[in-house]
C-alpha cells in the first residue's frame, strides 16, 4: 500500500525569511516523496532550490485554467510544472468563500493541471449548516462531479470539512471516516483520500489511524517545521 500523502498548505502566510528557515529543516529531516508544501506563488522558486536533492514535493495553491494569454495577474499550471510543482491544490474552500471559485471553475483547472502533468489535490467539504441540514452528502456528491472521466490515479480529493478548517475543531474518527467511504464509492475505492482541518502534531496520529484516511491536508500547523515533521513522521 502506498503510503499517507502529507501534504503542508501555507495559504497566504509566509515571507523569505520563513521559507529559508522552514524548508531546509523539512529537507534535512530525510523525508520522502509522499510528503509535499504548496507555498505561495512568490517563495516557488526559492522552496525548490531549498529542496533540490530531497524526494520532498512543491506544490501551488491554485492556478488558472486558461493556458497562456493577457490574463494579467494569472499563473498558469505550465509555469507551476517550470519551476518544479507536481502538485497543486484545486478548488480549496477558501478560494470558494472568498474568490467566488465554483465547481465548474475548478473542473477547468483540474483538466489544466492535468495537462501539465500536476497532480491535483482537489478540495471538498460542506459548512455547518450543510451538516446540520443533513445534506452534507448531496454537497460533497455535487462538488465531486467535476472528476468524473478523471481516471483515479491522477488526483487526489482532500476531505476539508469547512467547520474544522483552522478553528481547532477536528471532525470525529466517525465523521471523517464515513464522509472518507462516501468519496471512495462515489468516485473510486482507490481515489486517494485526504483529511484537512486542523491537523496538528498532537493528533496527526490519531487521524491518520481512522479508516479510508490516506493522508492529511495541513494548514496552520505546516508554517512551524517542528509541528510539521511531527505531522510527517505520523504517517504510515
Ligand atoms: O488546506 C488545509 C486547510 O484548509 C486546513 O487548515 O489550518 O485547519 O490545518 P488548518
Amino acid at each position: 500500500m502506498a503510503r499517507q500523502l502529507v501534504v503542508g498548505n501555507w495559504k497566504m502566510h509566509g515571507s523569505v525569511g520563513q521559507v529559508r528557515s522552514v524548508v531546509p529543516e523539512l529537507a534535512r529531516a530525510e523525508l520522502g516523496s509522499n510528503v509535499s508544501i504548496c507555498m505561495p506563488y512568490p517563495y516557488l522558486s526559492l522552496a525548490k532550490s531549498l529542496l533540490v536533492d530531497t524526494p520532498v514535493q512543491l506544490g501551488a495553491q491554485d492556478l488558472c485554467e486558461f493556458h497562456i494569454g493577457a490574463y494579467t495577474g494569472e499563473v498558469s499550471a505550465a509555469m507551476l510544472a517550470d519551476v518544479g510543482c507536481e502538485l497543486v491544490i484545486i478548488g480549496h474552500s477558501e478560494r470558494r468563500r472568498y474568490f467566488g471559485e465554483t465547481s465548474e471553475t475548478a473542473a477547468r483547472k483540474v483538466r489544466a493541471a492535468l495537462d501539465a502533468g500536476l497532480l491535483p489535490i482537489y478540495c471538498v467539504g460542506e459548512t455547518q449548516e450543510q451538516r446540520d441540514a443533513g445534506v452534507a452528502r448531496d454537497v460533497i456528491a455535487d462538488e465531486l462531479k467535476v472528476l468524473s472521466g478523471v481516471p483515479t490515479s491522477l488526483y487526489a480529493v482532500a476531505y476539508e470539512p469547512m467547520w474544522a478548517v483552522g478553528t481547532g475543531v477536528t471532525a470525529a474518527p466517525e465523521q471523517i471516516s464515513e464522509m472518507h467511504a462516501f468519496i471512495k464509492q462515489t468516485l473510486s475505492q482507490h481515489t486517494c483520500v485526504l483529511y484537512g482541518g486542523s491537523v496538528k502534531g498532537n493528533n496527526a496520529a490519531h487521524i491518520m489511524a481512522v479508516d479510508g484516511v490516506d493522508g492529511v491536508l495541513v494548514g496552520g500547523a505546516a508554517l512551524s517545521a517542528t509541528e510539521f515533521l511531527r505531522i510527517c513522521r505520523a504517517a504510515h
